[in-house]
């Protein structure tokens, strides 16, 4: 099968995901240029055998031919509607897979911006244009974008998903050897679309492990690409300082309690019931989309009276606060959160609300 892939110029198959998508394509490319051939061939082989011979009187009129029965029409058409449909079929069975993660994965928040990916790490350090990922692991990304819509493209793994502004979309995959692979945007946005490229850098265990201790500070790659530095709080801290600069603990507890809003405690992959019937899983994509959007899916038993953090927050403040929320599960992750119970947490008088520029404007 590899011969395949050569033959098509794919790029190496560097995830888990990219043998299934391959082969997808494989078959989609291999019976339709089976079908070309073999119409080809049957139109080339009639076109000999049913020429047009010149008849011997002008009024003469040649028998009609053969036609086929109806069943083998109505058979051929429904074959090939239901090819089609098996090949969509089983390529929104892979969309489905790619967009739901297991539950063990590391997971790293995405930031796109023109002209760079931003990479944020549970641990606190991040990277730009540079993404580490451990391999024979999956790894969620929880992307967003800060400006206009961009996608997030790796050849090698067959993972190409679209990056926009003001929600967060989850895609995961496992790289399956190490080394470094190309990021490309996929999605045309300004003049240094073409020049918005980054790597993925796949390490063994242990490197990823060293990379971690050393905060970013001095992985292999491009030293340039790191800005990480070893003083920086982890994503779940800079949440805690997120929640209190825009006064999110004035109606959320963090100890369980009932208050104004749903409590933080053991929130993150709850179930929650929604005003207008149904649940939904409180995971990234649901967080991040209520403090955008809170009426939109509002837990039942709440009054709508969250305003719209959309243009307030920023991108990095929404993966902080999501990792907050995170580390605030039912039973308490194993690092403890260093929230005051008793919500003595400082709390500003007025909210500090005012657009800023950047995102006000996607
Ligand atoms: Cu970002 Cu194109």
């Amino acid at each position: 099968m590899d011969f395949l892939r050569k033959l098509l110029f794919l790029p190496e198959q560097a995830s888990t995901i990219a043998k299934e998508i391959d082969w997808l394509h494989y078959s989609v490319i291999l019976i339709t240029f089976a079908g070309v051939f073999l119409i080809t061939g049957v139109s080339a082989v009639f076109c000999i055998l049913y020429r047009s011979r010149r008849p011997r009187r002008p009024d003469e009129r040649r028998p009609p031919g053969p036609t086929p029965p109806l069943w083998a029409e109505i058979g051929l058409i429904a074959g090939l509607f239901a090819l089609f449909v098996a090949w969509w079929g089983v390529g929104f069975w892979q969309y489905v897979r790619l967009t739901e993660p297991p539950s063990d994965t590391y997971d790293v928040y995405v930031s796109a911006k023109q002209w760079m990916w931003k990479f944020a790490y549970p641990s606190g350090s991040h990277t730009i244009n540079t993404l580490y990922v451990p391999e024979q692991r999956p790894v969620k990304l929880l992307m967003t974008s800060r400006d206009v819509i961009h996608s997030f493209f790796v050849p090698e793994f067959r993972l190409k998903f679209d990056v926009v502004p003001g929600r967060y979309h989850s895609v995961w995959f496992t790289a399956t050897k190490p080394g470094a692979y190309k990021i490309l945007c996929a999605e045309y946005c300004g003049t240094d679309h073409s020049r918005m490229r980054g790597e993925v850098v796949a390490l063994t265990a242990s490197d990823f492990d060293r990379f971690l201790e050393q905060d970013g500070g001095g992985g292999p790659g491009d030293p340039e690409s790191m800005s990480a530095n070893a003083s920086e709080p982890s994503l779940s801290l800079r949440g805690q300082t997120a929640a209190a600069k825009y006064g999110c603990l004035r109606c959320h507890s963090v100890d369980g309690s009932p208050h104004i809003g749903p409590t933080f405690l053991g929130l993150f992959n709850a179930r929650v019931p929604l005003e207008h019937g149904g649940e939904i899983v409180a995971d990234a994509a649901y967080l991040t989309e209520s403090m955008m959007d809170p009426q939109l899916k509002l837990h039942r038993g709440y009054g709508p009276v969250m305003p719209s953090y959309l243009g307030y927050l920023q991108p990095g403040e929404v993966s902080a606060l999501v990792e907050m929320i995170k580390s605030l599960r039912h039973p308490p992750a194993s690092a403890p959160l260093q929230l005051p119970a008793n919500r003595t947490f400082p709390i500003p008088d007025a909210p500090p609300l005012r657009p800023n520029a950047q995102e006000s404007s996607p």
